[in-house]
C-alpha cells in the first residue's frame, strides 16, 4: 500500500507544506512590582512588526477533570491578540495563596507559533517592593520623618489601593539616617539631638527579617539643621539625588 500512497504524498506536499513557520516569542517571563504582575516577552527572531501575541494563564494545580496532567489554560481576553510585548495579569494573579503560569504565542498572517511558557510565578515571593515614600522635615535640631507605603498596585477590579503591609504583616522599615559631616550612617529609629548646621540624608526601604524579599530603597531626602542659637526656618526640606548630593538649585 505504501507504493500507492507515495505518489500522492509527492503531489500534495506543495499544497500542504507549512509556509515559513512563525517564530515563537522569547524571554517569556513574569515581572512583578508591588504586586503589579505583568507577563512580558521579546519578539521572536525576524518577527515582522505586524505580529500579534496571544496570552493565556493557568493556576498551578488547576487541572482538567479526569486528566490530572492537563492544566486548565484560561484566556486573557484583553490580551487575545495584542501588538505589544506585555500583558497585565494583576487581576488574574491576585490571590497570594496561589501560584501561576502564563504562556504566549505569536500570530502572523493567521499562522500561529508554538506556545512559550513562563516559569512558575509565586506573586507573594516574586514581587519587588518599591520604595516607601518619605517626608522629612527639620526644626532646629529636631527631625520629623514620616514614612508611608509602598502600596499594592491597584488592579482593574480593586476598589482602592491597599498598603503592601496589609498582605505582609511581617514587613518593617529600614530607615537610614546619614550624617554628611561625620559620614556616619545610623539605622536606629532613636536619634539623639542632631548636630547643628549639619546635613542629614534619610532613606528608607521595606525590610524583612527573613531577607526573602526584593526591596528597593527610596531616594535620600536631605535636611540641614539650624546653624546654632539662631533658629532655622521650620521645615527646611531638600531633594537629593541617589548619592545624597543636592541637585543644582537646592544648595
Ligand atoms: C479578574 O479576574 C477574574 C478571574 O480571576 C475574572 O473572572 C474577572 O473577569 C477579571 N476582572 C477583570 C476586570 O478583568
Ligand atoms: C510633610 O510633613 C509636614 C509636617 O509634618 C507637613 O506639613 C507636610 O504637608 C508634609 N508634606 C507632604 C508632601 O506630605
Ligand atoms: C538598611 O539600609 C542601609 C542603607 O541602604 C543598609 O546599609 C543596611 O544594610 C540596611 N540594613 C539591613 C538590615 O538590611
Ligand atoms: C545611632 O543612634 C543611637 C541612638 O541615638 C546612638 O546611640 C548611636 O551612637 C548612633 N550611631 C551612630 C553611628 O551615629
Amino acid at each position: 500500500s505504501s507504493s500507492i500512497l507515495r505518489p500522492s504524498v509527492i503531489v500534495l506536499l506543495p499544497f500542504f507544506a507549512p509556509l515559513a513557520a512563525v517564530n515563537p516569542p522569547r524571554d517569556v517571563r513574569f515581572s512583578s512590582y508591588n504586586l503589579r504582575n505583568v507577563v512580558e516577552w521579546s519578539p521572536g527572531p525576524e518577527a515582522p512588526s505586524s505580529t500579534l501575541y496571544i496570552v493565556e494563564y493557568a493556576i498551578y494545580g488547576d487541572e482538567e477533570e479526569g486528566s490530572p496532567d492537563q492544566v486548565v489554560w484560561r484566556a486573557k481576553r484583553k490580551c487575545a491578540r495584542v501588538a505589544g510585548t506585555r500583558c497585565d495579569l494583576s487581576n488574574e494573579t491576585r490571590d497570594l495563596e496561589e501560584k501561576y503560569y502564563a504562556r504566549v504565542r505569536a500570530e502572523d498572517r493567521r499562522e500561529l507559533s508554538e506556545w512559550v511558557q513562563t516559569d512558575r510565578f509565586d506573586p507573594r515571593s516574586d514581587t519587588t517592593f518599591g520604595p516607601p515614600t518619605l517626608n522629612v522635615t527639620v526644626k532646629d535640631r529636631n527631625m520629623m520623618i514620616a514614612v508611608q507605603g509602598p502600596g499594592r498596585w491597584k488592579s482593574e477590579n480593586a476598589k482602592r489601593e491597599q498598603p503592601m503591609s496589609k498582605y505582609y504583616p511581617q514587613m518593617r522599615y529600614n530607615l537610614s539616617v546619614y550624617n554628611s559631616r561625620t559620614k556616619q550612617l545610623n539605622n536606629s529609629m532613636e536619634l539623639n539631638l542632631l548636630d547643628f548646621d549639619t546635613r542629614y540624608c534619610v532613606s528608607v526601604s521595606a525590610f524583612f527579617l527573613s531577607g526573602l524579599y526584593k526591596t528597593q530603597g527610596s531616594q535620600p531626602q536631605c535636611v540641614t539643621t539650624s546653624k546654632g542659637k539662631a533658629a532655622a526656618p521650620a521645615g527646611t526640606q531638600l531633594v537629593c539625588d541617589p548619592y545624597g548630593r543636592a541637585p543644582s538649585g537646592y544648595t
